[in-house]
């Protein structure tokens, strides 16, 4: 049984002057309970727009989503808040935590939302932070700890209320190759250790070559999907064709910028 299914998926952007774009058509994926799915493609190619609908952050011009056998893409405003703030755990590239609060904070962002208890709170931070080895940096503020540590403090928050999926999108973006390495362990410890199901988009070869499957999009179709065997180094040589056979920008602008 998938825990999630698109079937479908079309999303056009709209312009004021009446251009329209076509970022992704008559998409159709379905993703194992426990399965750490990767997103790549070049640049432009759709990979953002799928996960933003996949993750609920968008609604399609047509088709549908379904969660956990709930159809989203159907739900209320209000109902899909509710479906987001505890089904659902988002990394960014950026990290997107708050200044103005601690690591610590941030990372129990998710449980004062959905109104837990205090010691209930303390006792999951304990938990996760001990997970991804940040136990000791909760108390501290954002610019006093480094963007490996920033992460991992992202995926706390992200799993820290149990969400039936996570969703990264270049989770290793603004990272060096270090960090980059500690991240996607963190996430792969995550995903065989509490089968937390995960969908990542990366432009990151070695970072894809984590996962256990990576699909690839062009001009917003599917172009092909690989699995991982039992060896990540020659999966990540696999990863490596695919790309050359797409072709393409695959550095998004971003990752330019900041490496
Ligand atoms: N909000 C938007 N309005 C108009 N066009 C957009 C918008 N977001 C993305 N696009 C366009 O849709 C295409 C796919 O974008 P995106 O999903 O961000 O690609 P990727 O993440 O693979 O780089 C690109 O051509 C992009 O310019
Ligand atoms: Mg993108």
């Amino acid at each position: 049984m998938p825990i999630l299914t698109a079937a479908n998926l079309t999303k056009i952007y709209g312009s004021k002057r009446g251009i329209h774009h076509e970022a992704l058509h008559q998409f159709h994926l379905s993703v194992d309970k426990g399965e750490f799915l990767g997103i790549m493609g070049p640049s432009g190619s759709g990979k953002t727009t799928l996960l933003n609908l996949l993750s609920t952050i968008d609604t399609p011009t047509s088709g549908a989503v379904t969660i956990n056998q709930t159809t989203v893409t159907n739900l209320t405003k209000n109902k899909l808040a509710t479906f987001r703030r505890k089904e659902t755990g988002f990394i960014f590239q950026d990290y997107n935590l708050l200044e103005t609060l601690t690591v610590g904070e941030n990372i129990m962002l998710p449980l004062t939302l959905n109104k837990w208890k205090v010691k209930e709170m303390t006792k999951r931070l304990k938990l996760v932070t001990e997970q991804l080895g940040i136990e000791d940096i909760t108390e501290k503020r954002i610019f006093e700890v480094s963007g490996g540590q920033l992460q991992r403090a992202a995926i706390a928050r992200a799993i820290i209320h149990d969400p039936t999926i996570i969703y990264a999108d270049e989770p290793t973006g603004n990272l060096d190759s270090k960090a980059s390495r500690q991240v996607m362990e963190s996430l792969q410890f995550l995903n065989q250790e509490k089968k937390t199901t995960t969908i990542m988009v990366t432009h990151d070869p070695f970072a894809a070559s984590f996962c256990g499957r990576v699909i690839f999009i062009k001009d917003g179709r599917m172009f092909n999907e690989i699995h991982k065997g039992d060896n990540r180094q020659r999966f990540f040589q696999d990863i490596l064709n695919v790309q050359s056979l797409l072709g393409g920008n695959m550095d998004d602008f971003h990752s330019i910028r900041f490496k």
